[in-house]
């Protein structure tokens, strides 16, 4: 599958983060600040060396999200951005050169073999992930590699509602994204719809609990399709 995932995000580096704001109204942007918020909050306000890893980093926006946030609360935070799509990569190259932002440093990686060293990071996150990988336990042991003991993951991620209103909400306007997407880039806007239909939040919890990591929760995001899994390396 991660041939066919690094060629549809190939194929929509330069349109995803207009199409992704149209398709969601917007919304996807408060996810990610939810994220950002998550990633800088910590008990400890004297962090003289917090290291965040935004795997699956595509176009940037977490990464951006997360320095703003950080700057805004008066925290010092080095971000590393990884993604095995270099154009995805290139996009958020230029995204922080635009704004003058100079603490994320954005490499190609693949989250399935991350190439930074075990117990990095204080906070690993990552938005979009998972629906894309074949094989969710690789990347939950890559996770629990690089994380620091007592670091914190946070996922963003979108699944098929558990609440019956937006099922069939979201399972009607799905037919509006495969339409109008199909104009844009037919494998790609068929592959979205399918893999938020197909994940399945509560295995993914369960591999994570399995994986040892505690403190695990789900928080449902506003329309009840996107939802933020957090945990805590033991
Ligand atoms: C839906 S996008 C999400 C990008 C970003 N996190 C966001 O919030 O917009 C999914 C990203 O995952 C990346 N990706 C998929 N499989 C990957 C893998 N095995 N290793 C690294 N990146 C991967 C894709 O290249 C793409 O940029």
């Amino acid at each position: 599958m991660s041939q066919k995932i690094h060629n549809i995000f190939t194929s929509i580096a330069d349109v995803y983060d207009f199409w992704g704001h149209v398709f969601s109204f917007g919304i996807d942007g408060l996810w990610r600040l939810e994220v950002a918020k998550e990633a800088v909050s910590s008990d400890n306000d004297n962090l003289s060396d917090y290291r965040i890893l935004d795997v699956a980093t595509g176009t940037g926006s977490i990464a951006i999200d997360i320095s703003r946030k950080a700057k805004a609360a008066n925290k010092h935070v080095e971000i590393v951005g990884v993604d095995f799509n270099a154009d995805m990569v290139n996009v958020a190259e230029n995204k922080i050169k635009k704004k003058k932002i100079n603490n994320i440093c954005f490499k190609v990686e693949d989250a399935m073999d991350l190439i930074e060293p075990g117990c990095a990071f204080d906070v690993v996150t990552a938005g979009f992930l998972l629906r894309n990988v074949d094989d969710v336990e690789t990347f939950s042991d890559e996770l629990k590699r690089v994380l620091k003991k007592g670091g914190k993951f946070i996922i963003l991620e979108m699944g098929r509602p558990e609440n019956n209103f937006f099922n069939i909400f979201f399972k009607i306007y799905f037919i509006f994204i495969r339409l109008i997407g199909s104009l844009i880039d037919k494998k790609a806007y068929e592959w979205l719809t399918y893999s938020i239909l197909a994940f399945d939040r509560k295995k993914m919890l369960k591999i994570l609990g399995e994986k040892g990591f505690k403190d695990l929760k789900i928080k449902n995001l506003p329309f009840h399709i996107g939802f933020i899994i957090t945990g805590i390396k033991n």
